[in-house]
């Protein structure tokens, strides 16, 4: 079987660099990647280097090898053109169709889903004519990845960074996997937020309440959701995962920091999805010293108090009109039958019904549950990984979106 072919554009940044892991990822996981440089990107990364890692020609011009016709031909043939780093500079030209090098003619003749992964200072990123130039390239369909905040070319922080190239290979991973026939942005414009990870309720300064929670699906929520287009809000607790490429991500500890945060992020959001597991109930006393083992004393007994109860609370008090709300539930055991009862107190739109155990769920890689909807629906998704069921929950979630 042919490889799947990919365009790999890079533009003339400092990050450019990174896309050499980017392009590693791409072709070690059986893709025939066909690397597009600007002139300027080989100031910082040579044609010898783009060409020796793809095991394809690496030109910048449309005036090499004419007879095959490369200004037309690289773009009709991609399953995916990844731009990474996007200069300010590419955006712009991309954005009005400007088709003065290699790079560009692709951008035009290209009808495969089409990424960018912007990489520039704060300023230049924040600039008025950037943001339009992003505006227009996700309404006409691109995937435009938000940057990540971190170190700058200098000694500078802040907005404008190159999220790492292996989120970016994930996005890639999953607009290919929707394959033909699919819409790849079908979430554009969209803002969800998303819980992942699992609440730590203090006890004393060494000791919490925890659970088993890795966030492997919410993480896997927030990627499938980037990569459909979405703007995307992932609150995380205790997660070490690292962050998904274009995801604004909000770090937090305890369920009354996740209430917090969540609220915060959702008085925006056209859709809420509570994937994370928050702890029912923090320690009544939170000890200022480490509680100590008294000889020949039995421990103190532990009082327990009630978290306060996000999803229900989200559910009931909507912060816009037809805002979708969706939860996860964790069962051991009559897993539909606890589920159809959970959804119907909850009162959100959809319930994720999945059994939970030491080795079921928790940690892994995959993951099989069934929907529930209060309009009654029931979908079945079978044991796959998280991001399948990712996906599933977005299909059911976008139909609901007023
Ligand atoms: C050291 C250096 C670093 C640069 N880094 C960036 C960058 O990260 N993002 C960006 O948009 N432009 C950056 N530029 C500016 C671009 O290289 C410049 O706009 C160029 O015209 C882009 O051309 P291209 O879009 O055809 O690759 C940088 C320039 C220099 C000299």
């Amino acid at each position: 079987m042919d490889k799947p072919k990919v365009v790999l554009g890079v533009s003339g940044g400092i990050a450019a660099y990174k896309a050499c892991e980017l392009l590693r990822r791409l072709t070690e996981s059986g893709h025939d990647v066909r690397v597009v440089p600007t002139a300027s990107a080989l100031h910082f990364v040579g044609e010898a280097t783009w060409s020796a890692l793809s095991g394809n020609p690496a030109g910048t011009e449309v005036w090499e090898s004419v007879h095959e016709v490369p200004h037309v031909r690289i773009g009709q043939e991609a399953e995916l053109v990844v731009v990474a780093p996007a200069t300010a500079d590419m955006l712009a030209k991309a954005a009005h169709g400007l088709a003065d090098d290699l790079l560009t003619n692709t951008l035009l003749t290209a009808r495969c889903p089409v990424v960018f992964a912007p990489a520039m200072h704060t300023e230049m990123w924040e600039n008025q004519a950037t943001q339009e130039n992003v505006a227009t390239l996700r309404r006409r369909g691109a995937i435009v990845i938000e940057p990540a905040v971190g170190r700058l070319t200098g000694v500078d922080t802040g907005k404008g960074r190159l999220p790492d190239p292996g989120e970016i290979f994930e996005v890639c991973r999953r607009v290919l996997a929707r394959g033909a026939g699919q819409p790849t942005a079908d979430l554009a414009g969209r803002h969800v937020v998303i819980s992942a990870g699992g609440t730590r309720e203090p006890l004393d300064p060494v000791r919490f309440l925890g659970n088993r929670s890795s966030g492997k699906q919410g993480y896997a929520l927030a990627r499938t959701a980037v990569a459909r287009g979405a703007r995307v809000t992932l609150v995380a607790a205790n997660s070490e995962l690292p962050d998904p490429a274009g995801a604004d991500v909000v770090r937090v500890g305890t369920a009354v920091q996740m209430r917090e945060a969540v609220l915060a992020a959702a008085a925006d959001a056209d859709a809420v999805v509570m994937a994370a597991a928050v702890a029912d109930f923090r320690p009544a006393q939170y000890a200022e010293g480490k509680i100590k083992k008294r000889d020949g004393r039995e421990p103190e007994p532990v009082a327990l108090v009630r978290n306060p109860d996000i999803l229900a609370e989200i559910s009931a008090d909507r912060a816009r009109p037809g805002q979708v709300v969706v939860g996860f539930a964790a069962e051991t055991d009559e897993v539909l039958a606890n589920g159809r009862a959970k959804l119907a107190r909850k009162g959100c739109d959809l319930l994720v019904v999945n059994e939970v155990g030491e080795r079921k769920t928790f940690g892994s890689e995959e993951n099989e549950a069934v929907v529930l909807g209060a309009d009654g629906s029931e979908t079945a998704v079978p044991h796959g990984p998280k991001e399948s069921l990712a996906d599933i929950v977005w299909d059911l979630v976008a139909p609901r979106l007023f």
